[in-house]
């Protein structure tokens, strides 16, 4: 969080919900809050949390301070965070974790596998287990929390529609669809949105429109008549786990115990643009699919020649190039958009994870050409664009989108590079400390779950990428330098721990 990001005039706060714990008034008058709340009670005021105060409806949970603030102009946030941020006592000792777990493992299919710790509650970039410990998040829900935990900007917006309207389905018009597909398209190269629900959903879409689009010389409606359709994607890509973003995935253990695979993909090389050239064939390519910078595939950045490429190589072969930035996208990077740091545009672009803060969202941008060939009932999904989570993804993108938050998060980036190659460096185990902006990666010469595990026990969340062999750390975008350099000292000593130099 940049110290001097104003919140914005209308910008409430409302978080940091308790149950038997005072409420913290602040004097904004709010429209949430009833009369003997409103504009009463002066800063540091405190009296008992009642249902009369008008604090209670859906924001309390156990074991934490409490804190409304309407209307605010110009707050320091970051400093206003850090008065509040205490360390959150634990709401159940150890069985019940256990409970939970036990429960987990006999209700729920089995197809995580979860750390062994349940989350109650978070801050800024930190969360709490049941039993009160306390934890940086290097993980933020896999690059989804980019306002980090509770971020009271999006808790306002949040509130504030999910008291007006929360969905309707896409048989009416909703302003808030409107308003977020509107700062979309201002602030990118598409001509149109197409909202769904997550990033397999966002490729899955533009898998249909890139299909449809290669059609569009014929009769799209006759069976019988062919076109270009094979789709090309890259080794270490990850495009979603549905049938369609699956078979553009590459790691073979997600796609073989689900073969046959949909037909018509083809794989070439991620940053080599001769094998790239053996597959974009025209007459048969319909669309590439490539992520600027590569995620779960190890936080691999494409290099500029590449993706430069590949916009010539498609141009040729008549097809589109779309990129995923379901993961790098908005503002990860230190870029409002990954691509920006190669000044190359696509044809579309798929969006998810950070978009809403932490509801699911996804989305794909379109250039004009390609929202040319969709018509009304080819695609579409019930909860796609609901007004609850539209009007709080503009929140998280009004936030972003300021260049000096963006600048911010690449100085981010920068400090925990930096930091990691002080704290990791010398061990021997450590090939590379790689990354942009905030979507950072330890490359090891060994698995990286043990000293993910390891620091875990030591207060630090992350995650492994690659072969299992990258720790990657993708925090809130608002993490600060505090976290990032007691993350990083961290990490060190669990790096240590595991593998001593
Ligand atoms: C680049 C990329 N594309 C697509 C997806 C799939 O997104 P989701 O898990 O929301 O379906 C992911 C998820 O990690 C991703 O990183």
């Amino acid at each position: 969080m940049h110290a001097s990001s104003p919140l914005g005039v209308a910008a409430g706060v409302a978080a940091l919900a308790t149950s038997a714990t005072p409420c913290v008034r602040y004097p904004f008058p709010s429209p949430h809050v009833s009369p003997t709340c409103s504009g009463q009670t002066m800063l540091n005021a405190k009296q008992p949390h009642t249902a009369a105060c008008g604090l209670t409806r859906g924001r309390c949970r156990p074991g934490r301070q409490s804190l409304i603030v309407r209307n605010a102009l110009a707050v320091d946030l970051t400093a206003f965070l850090k008065k509040l941020c205490k360390p959150s006592p634990a709401t159940h000792d150890a069985s019940y974790a256990k409970k939970i777990m036990a429960d987990e493992a006999q209700y729920v299919l089995q197809t995580y596998a979860r750390a062994p710790l349940v989350l109650s509650h978070g801050l800024g970039s930190k969360v709490w287990d049941t039993e009160g410990r306390e934890y940086i998040d290097f993980a933020a829900g896999i690059a989804v929390n980019a306002l980090g935990h509770s971020d009271p900007r999006w808790a306002s917006a949040l509130v504030e529609q999910a008291d007006k309207l929360a969905h309707t389905s896409n048989l009416y018009h909703t302003a808030p669809q409107v308003e977020l597909a509107k700062r979309l398209v201002t602030n990118s190269f598409a001509d149109k949105t197409f909202f769904c629900n997550t990033g397999t959903e966002a490729n899955e879409a533009a898998i249909k429109f890139a299909r449809k689009w290669a059609r569009a010389g014929i009769d799209p409606y006759d069976p019988s008549a062919t076109a270009p359709h094979e789709l090309v994607s890259f080794t270490s890509c990850f495009h979603g786990r549905t049938m369609g973003a699956l078979a553009l995935t590459y790691k073979e253990q997600y796609r073989t115990p689900f073969l046959p695979m949909m037909p018509g993909c083809q794989l070439a090389t991620y940053n080599d643009l001769e094998s790239a050239a053996k597959v974009i064939v025209k007459g048969k390519t319909a669309a590439v699919f490539v992520e600027p910078v590569q995620g779960e595939g190890g936080v691999t950045p494409a290099t500029a020649a590449f993706l430069k490429g590949l916009r010539k190589l498609c141009d040729e072969a008549g097809a589109l190039l779309v990129y995923d930035e379901v993961q790098c996208g908005l503002g990860r990077t230190g870029k409002l958009w990954g691509h920006e740091l190669y000044g190359v545009e696509p044809d579309m672009m798929t969006l998810a994870k950070p978009l809403a803060g932490g509801l699911p969202v996804g989305a794909v941008l379109l250039k004009q050409h390609v929202a040319d060939v969709m018509k009304p009932g080819d695609h579409g999904s019930t909860f796609a664009g609901n007004p609850l989570v539209c009007h709080t993804a503009c929140t998280v993108f009004d936030v972003i989108a300021d260049p000096s938050f963006l600048r911010s998060v690449n100085a981010k980036g920068e400090r925990l590079r930096a930091a990691l190659r002080r704290t990791m460096g010398n061990n021997p185990h450590v090939k590379e400390v790689r990354g942009v902006g905030l979507l950072v990666g330890v490359q090891l010469d060994m698995q990286a779950g043990g000293v993910v595990n390891a620091a875990r026990d030591m207060g630090i969340l992350a995650i492994t990428a690659g072969k299992g062999d990258v720790i990657r750390l993708v925090p809130p975008l608002v993490i600060t330098d505090a976290e990032i350099d007691t993350g990083a000292e961290v990490l060190g000593k669990a790096l240590t721990k595991v593998a001593p130099a």
